[in-house]
């Protein structure tokens, strides 16, 4: 019997909508598979948490997490009640840093029976290694005031060690699926920082001579990633790019709300932090109808970080049949409910044992 502490966080809006049934599959596919266990143990920090204690989380939030083998989480935000910068620096960025998830990886691919927006989708499938650490996203800047005007100032820092892991983490993935790593630059001199990115990327891909490489500039990136995701298998992107290319990469698989990924902590010494693309959602909030396919894939990835792949496999077959037979949340053009598309997973679920 393999057994899994889980903290889960549900979070702000729809992620506590998500969350709730994506826990609902896991335990389902734990009984199903007989040998695994899950220990779910629920943070409820989100912004009312703030609006009662006046911080994200406790003081020793961290060390609570610490103890777990992964962190679920749904989304962070409630911006008409507290300021994001508020929310997000103080629960899932510190989370991010404070436990050293320095890749954050998110696949994109065409599922059957969805439609995406493309005119004429070929069956794309690539996953954005994102460095989640430093970058455009660094704590370096502010606002000046100076001589009666405002400056504000954000500069992106890149350590050589920081880019350099995020671009051995996607060169290792590339191994194990295509063999081509794409980099997404903007070296033509304008962005001091990525003729940097650059020589690191050319310097790691000498490492790995049998893997295929291209550097593209990341407004043509992307541009092809709507007009050509086919040509795309592994691409390697600073934190700011990385979080744009995979909204494209969402919408392109047909809705922001099936997207997943995976906060990967390197080191062994943190959890990993699971959390699917999409935000809180505020516009659908409490209507029942959010879209938990995103929830449910970021739950098979972290099936695939415990080593679980074979029951990840099932779990994402079971969400790819729900959504061909046509039981949609209305972001995919279906009807169905949150609630009616979790019964659906879990009854496929059930069938395919
Ligand atoms: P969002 O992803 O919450 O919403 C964008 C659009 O996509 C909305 O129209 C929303 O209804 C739709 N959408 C998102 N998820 C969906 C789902 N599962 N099903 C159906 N439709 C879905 O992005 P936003 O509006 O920019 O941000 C809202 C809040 O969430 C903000 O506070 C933001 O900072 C936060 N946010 C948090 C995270 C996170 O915690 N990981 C990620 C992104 C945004
Ligand atoms: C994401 C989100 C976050 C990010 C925000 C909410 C800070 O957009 O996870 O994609 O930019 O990393
Ligand atoms: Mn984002």
């Amino acid at each position: 019997m393999k057994d899994f502490n889980i903290a889960v966080i549900p979070g702000d809006g729809i992620g506590k909508e998500v969350v709730s049934e994506a826990v609902r599959v896991l335990e389902t596919a734990a009984e199903l598979h007989g040998g695994l266990t899950f220990h779910f143990t629920h943070y409820p920090w989100n912004c009312d948490y703030y609006l009662e204690h006046g911080v994200m989380m406790p003081e020793d939030g961290l060390d609570r997490l610490k103890t777990h083998d992964a962190i679920f989480l749904g989304a962070v935000g409630d911006p008409n009640k507290v300021p994001d910068h508020i929310s997000l620096w103080g629960l899932l960025i510190h989370i991010r840093r404070s436990f050293e998830q320095v890749v954050n990886i998110r696949p994109a691919k065409h599922i059957k029976g969805v439609r995406s927006p493309l005119r004429d989708p070929k069956d794309f499938d690539f996953i954005v290694v994102r460095e989640n650490s430093e970058g455009e996203y660094s704590e370096s800047g502010g606002r000046i005031h100076q001589g009666g005007d405002q400056i504000a100032v954000q500069n992106a820092v890149f350590t050589k060690k920081g880019t350099r892991r995020a671009m051995d983490y996607a060169f290792m993935l590339a191994e194990k699926r295509r063999r081509h790593v794409t980099s997404a630059t903007k070296s033509n001199g304008i962005v001091h920082s990525m003729p940097f990115w650059d020589e690191v990327f050319q310097e790691t891909a000498q490492d790995y001579p049998h893997i295929n490489t291209r550097k593209v500039h990341i407004d043509a990136l992307a541009a092809f990633l709507v007009s050509q995701p086919e040509a795309f298998d592994v691409i390697v992107a600073s934190n700011l790019f990385g979080d744009i290319l995979t909204d494209i990469g969402a919408a392109i698989m047909g809705s922001i709300g099936i997207a997943p990924s995976a906060n990967i902590n390197l080191n062994g010494k943190y959890p990993s932090m699971f959390e699917p693309v999409h935000g809180s959602a505020p516009d659908i909030a409490g209507k029942g109808i959010a879209n938990p396919i995103g929830q449910m894939w970021t739950a098979k990835m972290m099936l695939d970080h415990f080593g679980e792949n074979e029951l990840g496999d099932q779990l994402l077959s079971a969400m790819e049949s729900v959504l061909e037979s046509g039981i949609k949340t209305p972001d995919l053009g279906g009807k169905a409910t949150t609630k009616e598309v979790t019964e659906a997973v879990i009854s496929k679920l059930k069938n395919s044992f």
